[in-house]
């Protein structure tokens, strides 16, 4: 028997979740590194446009799935045909391979929570960061021993996620009515403090100057477009399960677009926190801008612990910064462990929501714990690289065609327009059916062909391969496999609309 489907209290807390998830590290920790490593304003153009030409429009596409079939990944993309569920299946393996990683980056924040107290971290943060929190090794190839501090707070993460999400859309919505206004109204202050001390300007000229040139670059796109994935949420079945927990008669485009909105604003306030500090930094040290910013993974844990000591009211700032970063993960992780417990209880309605989320988080743990070695920020980097660069573009490339061409972007269309506030033109379908399909393809191919010519950061190719090639395969196969087997007529599920 189909249990009731749980349902957001209000559409207030349906955004917040939802801003919630897409709001997090990504918007702190990997925008800002982007953009140092691909030159400031360089990078801001083609983030736009790929927001604006992919992400709003696939965005609106998984709320409407969700809100439309009442199920998460899984069952809502085999409701359209039992052979697509592998695409719902890809999605959450994605969405795990990610999580992985994503709670080492909120285990480094909690260690950095404790050092902020004393301001542990001292005037080298550089060195702090890379050999005393990481222990790091010489290269991807030399894996050294595990971090125990790391391991453990890697745990706490986890746990704590455990507990926030433990109830479902109850505790979610009780969890992201604090974590997502907090990190805002934070960066808020940051953001002003640091427009307020000398040589901030030269910071904002550097990331905002566009770069007309740099849009000749393959890689600045790729980069874009990952970061887009990532940011919003897109691929990982999230926004479907969210939906999902909508009545079928919620306004959809109009949520789809506050969430874009606000998630991509708090990514360039972000970028005004972290840049007029570097610009500050600048002048403080003589350090050319782009080299400062051209920290890579590490930058944010380099360049905020630095500038927190150089304001006023260090301590403060600190302690408030990494509370902030803890926040801002949580609430994505659990929007994850959200989807992927979703998902299971869809097809297996008698298993318990505590359970689901234990068995999640508990796995999550453990694949994360290869992360916690003193190769690990390398080999978090290369999953990242090629998680987030392949096994996202490819499931929202598969999505994209499956609505687009065998559900029908104009009936989907319909739909939403006949919920929402804000009506769609025909463009949504032509971008649906031949936009998104298109340009995903072509970056698809170039960065293949750009992997396949020259390895990734110049890691050894065996890691490259077992690590990162070796994640999208092992995606791809396990969701051609389930595809297959669903597709089977005596496993064909026999899925019922929970509601209405
Ligand atoms: N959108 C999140 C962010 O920008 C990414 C994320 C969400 C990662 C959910 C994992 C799980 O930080």
């Amino acid at each position: 028997m189909t249990q009731k489907r749980d349902r957001w209290p209000s559409q207030l807390i349906f955004i917040f979740a939802a801003v919630g998830s897409a709001v997090g590290l990504g918007n702190f920790w990997r925008f800002p590194f982007l953009v140092g490593k691909y030159g400031g304003g360089a990078f801001l153009l083609p983030y736009l446009i790929i927001l604006i030409v992919m992400g709003i429009p696939l965005l609106i596409m998984e709320f409407a799935l969700g809100q439309r079939l009442q199920q998460g990944a899984i069952g809502a993309f085999n409701k359209i045909h039992h052979k697509f569920s592998g695409v719902g299946l890809g999605t959450i393996l994605c969405g795990c391979l990610v999580s992985c990683y994503y709670a080492v980056i909120m285990a480094w924040a909690i260690i950095y929570m404790f050092h902020s107290f004393n301001l542990g971290w001292g005037t080298d943060t550089k060195t702090f960061f890379f050999e005393q929190v990481l222990h790091v090794s010489s290269g991807a190839a030399e894996m050294g021993s595990f971090n125990l501090p790391i391991l453990a707070a890697l745990a706490v993460s986890w746990v704590l996620v455990y507990f926030c999400v433990w109830k479902g859309v109850e505790s979610v919505s009780r969890v992201v009515a604090v974590t997502m206004p907090l990190p805002v109204a934070v960066l808020a202050v940051l953001t002003i403090r640091g427009a307020l001390l000398p040589g901030s300007w030269d910071g904002v000229l550097y990331y905002l100057t566009p770069n007309f040139a740099a849009l000749l670059d393959d890689d600045v796109w790729r980069a874009a477009m990952s970061q887009i994935f990532f940011t919003l949420t897109l691929g990982f079945g999230v926004m479907i399960a969210y939906g999902s927990y909508e009545k079928r008669d919620s306004d959809i485009s109009r949520n789809a677009l506050i969430v874009a909105l606000i998630n991509s604003g708090t990514s360039i306030l972000a970028g005004f926190a972290v840049f007029t500090t570097l610009g500050f930094m600048s002048t403080v040290s003589g350090t050319p801008i782009e080299e400062l910013a051209a920290s890579g993974p590490g930058l944010a844990f380099v360049v905020f612990p630095k500038v927190l000591t150089l304001i006023p009211a260090p301590n403060l700032f600190a302690v408030l910064f990494f509370i902030m970063m803890v926040t801002l993960a949580i609430d994505s992780l659990f929007s994850l462990v959200e989807a992927v417990s979703a998902t299971f209880l869809d097809r297996f309605p008698h298993m318990s929501k505590k359970v689901t989320s234990f068995y999640v988080c508990a796995f999550c743990f453990l694949g994360g714990i290869i992360f916690t070695t003193s190769a690990g920020i390398y080999y978090l980097d290369i999953v990242d690289h090629f998680v987030t660069g392949y096994g996202l573009v490819i499931m929202s490339l598969l999505q994209a065609v499956v609505v687009g061409w065998y559900y029908g972007a104009d009936k989907m269309r319909d739909y939403i327009n006949s919920v929402s506030s804000w009506k769609l033109g025909p463009w949504w379908s032509t971008s649906i059916r031949y936009i998104v399909p298109g340009c995903l393809t072509l970056l698809l191919l170039m960065s293949l062909y750009r992997d396949l010519t020259t390895p990734y950061e110049g890691h050894p190719p065996a890691i490259l391969f077992g690590l990162g090639w070796g994640s999208v395969a092992a995606v791809l196969l396990v969701s051609g496999i389930f595809s297959y087997v669903s597709s089977q007529p005596e496993e064909a599920a026999e899925e019922s609309a929970s509601e209405e």
